[in-house]
């Protein structure tokens, strides 16, 4: 992935990466070194500048789906029916919208899906310990209640992959650890495979992630970074 503005240039460079259903991978790397554009390409929202194979298979027994094929046919709907069904998204920014009731925003992505709730949503609110806010708006909880929110949003259709971006950077650590570890809690026992960017190891180390490897090499003037993913 090459991406270019006022001359300063990053290129984000992936030889090889494997992630098997269920395993927990943790991102970790300084800002700017490319977590959200790995991500961002991981969860079909970003189109590669070049590929060579990507391959996803959302349920163990199906074949695999060519992602690289539907970007080089520009067959965007396609990649956003799979994202919809098979991916949860946790933002940078929490995402959560502003004029939907906590329960309303946990439960968008199963309605979209046309989804029967069945109390999956009160369940998970409860698990997250947010049971008591769900009919309340966004901007009445606290930031660490809110990544609590998405977090259940992102869970809520039962997706076959989570992808969380700093999940937890707005909260103490003390907090960050807790609700990650509620949200890997949950995600395990749904067997979700999970992929977490994170700019600290130490909160999600005691997780037990696999950390990907990555290698990032800036030009002396700094004009350009490079960063390589392999795992
Ligand atoms: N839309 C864009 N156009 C051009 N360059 C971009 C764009 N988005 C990000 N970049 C650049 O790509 C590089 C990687 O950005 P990215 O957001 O992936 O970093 P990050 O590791 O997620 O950082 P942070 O920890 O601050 O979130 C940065 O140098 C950034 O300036
Ligand atoms: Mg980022």
């Amino acid at each position: 992935m090459d991406r270019k503005s006022q001359g300063i240039s990053f290129r984000l460079n992936v030889p090889s990466l494997q992630i098997a259903q269920g395993e927990k991978i943790a991102l970790i790397g300084e800002s700017g070194c490319g977590k959200s554009t790995l991500l961002d390409i991981l969860a079909f929202i970003s189109q590669p500048s070049q590929i060579g194979a990507f391959r996803f298979r959302p349920v163990n027994t199906g074949e695999p789906i060519d992602v690289g094929h539907f970007w080089a046919r520009r067959k965007l709907n396609r990649l956003g029916e799979l994202r919809k069904r098979h991916i949860g998204y946790v933002m940078q920014t929490g995402g959560l919208l502003p004029y939907l009731t906590v329960r309303d925003n946990m439960s968008l992505s199963r309605n979209v899906l046309g989804l029967r709730d069945a109390g999956v949503v009160e369940q998970l609110a409860r698990e997250l310990g947010i049971a008591r806010h769900l009919d309340k708006l966004p901007e009445t909880l606290s930031t660490g209640e809110r990544q609590r929110v998405a977090i259940g949003r992102a869970l809520a259709h039962e997706p076959s992959i989570v992808i969380a971006d700093e999940p937890t950077a707005s909260v103490d650590p003390f907090a960050a650890e807790k609700i990650m570890s509620l949200f890997i809690g949950l995600a395990e026992e749904r067997n979700i495979t999970v992929i977490v960017a994170s700019h600290a190891w130490r909160h999600i180390k005691r997780l037990g992630l696999r950390r990907l490897a990555h290698h990032t090499r800036r030009s002396k003037d700094g004009r350009t970074t490079e960063t390589v993913v392999n795992g």
